[in-house]
């Protein structure tokens, strides 16, 4: 069997394990070769390829971002399409595509799957937030980025007695400002499912403070204050029509500052969490999804998904990733509050 592999949206560490993975298993095991598909859905639209053979995925497990390339793109606007999909697999002899991706693509790779594109899935995301596994890889690698950054942060509060604000990804979803708040002893975590006055983060913060810390604040980008109705935006939309995020930490400081006559300062980490070395976590996550997806294929459970469920790596379907995100429970922040102020 010849399979395409793309890989999709925002890149993740991890995303060359996946690769690395499947086609070590795939050829050793079943007998498959691979062909890498440039700049995600682009790449299979254009029919814009790259050798993808064992000697091609040497030692990539430990590098960040992917060797395939990736890009917002939307395999059904412009020349794509499934027809026009149909006839670059046929043309290319390709038997199947496995495509790694968050709920965009994932979404896309459903729509293609039950027009009868044969495909398997990895679902892949920094912010943890697809509800089909029980973590996604480059999750572990942007909290111990995070974490590593807050623990730096907080040696220059203390050594200047100001309030630190660090702001970390999480469009929808706040599980890397939980964790990583939690693991860096953060005052206060701010995310998305939990709007939070400004009158409740000035308790916080004072309370620290006035116990002789230096307090650190985690925001996640898609925080909203209680007076907010959208998440901060300040640098327009993306190829989907979303609003690019960033900045709820620099438009908190002098709020927090003002309230408290505490000199705060923001730094933004963004794309430093997505980037570099995985973690161990993440190679070896990533790696067992790449293998188990081979594995689906030679089963011939094609639209079928990947994911983790407690220890072991199932085959779910698309749909169980699509439509409802995997949010923090109410419970998760609560428990994480008890330790704030
Ligand atoms: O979905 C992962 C993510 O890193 C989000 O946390 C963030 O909002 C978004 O991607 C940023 O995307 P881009 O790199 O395209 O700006």
């Amino acid at each position: 069997m010849r399979i395409g592999v793309l890989t999709s949206g925002g890149d993740a560490p991890g995303l060359n394990a996946v690769i690395r993975g499947a086609v070590l298993n795939g050829e050793r095991h079943y007998g498959m070769t691979f062909v890498g598909i440039r700049d995600g859905w682009r790449g299979l639209v254009d029919a814009d390829f790259q050798t993808l053979a064992r000697a091609d995925v040497k030692g990539i497990g430990k590098l960040g971002g992917t060797i395939l390339g990736s890009s917002r793109t939307n395999p059904f606007e412009g020349n794509g399409g499934i027809d026009r999909i149909n006839q670059v697999m046929t043309e290319a002899e390709m038997d199947g595509l496995l495509v790694i991706g968050g709920e965009g693509t994932l979404a896309a790779a459903n729509r293609l799957s039950e027009a009868g594109i044969n495909i398997v899935g990895v679902p892949k995301t920094v912010d943890n937030d697809l509800s089909a596994t029980d973590y996604t890889f480059g999750f572990d690698t942007a909290v111990n980025v995070a974490t590593e950054a807050m623990d730096r942060l907080r040696t220059t509060g203390d050594s200047h007695h100001r309030c630190m604000v660090a702001e970390v990804m999480g469009r929808h979803v706040g599980w890397i400002a939980l964790h990583s708040g939690m693991a860096a002893g953060a005052h206060v975590i701010l995310i998305p499912e939990r709007k939070t006055s400004l009158d409740e983060i000035v308790g916080w913060v004072t309370s620290a403070f006035e116990r002789g810390r230096a307090p650190l604040v985690c925001v996640a980008e898609g925080f909203l204050l209680d007076t907010m109705d959208d998440a901060h935006s300040e640098r327009g939309l993306d190829a989907f029509g979303r609003p690019r995020l960033g900045g709820i930490g620099e438009k908190l400081a002098p709020l927090i500052e003002e309230a408290t006559g505490i000199e705060t300062r923001a730094t933004t980490l963004g794309h430093i969490q997505r980037g570099g070395t995985p973690s161990a976590f993440d190679r070896v996550l990533a790696t067992r999804f790449g293998m188990n997806a081979t594995r689906a294929i030679s089963e011939g459970n094609w639209g079928s998904l990947v994911a983790l469920r407690g220890t072991d790596i199932v085959n779910t379907s698309f749909e169980s990733a699509l439509g409802q995100l995997k949010t923090v429970p109410d419970e998760r922040w609560s428990e994480a509050a008890l330790l704030f102020g």
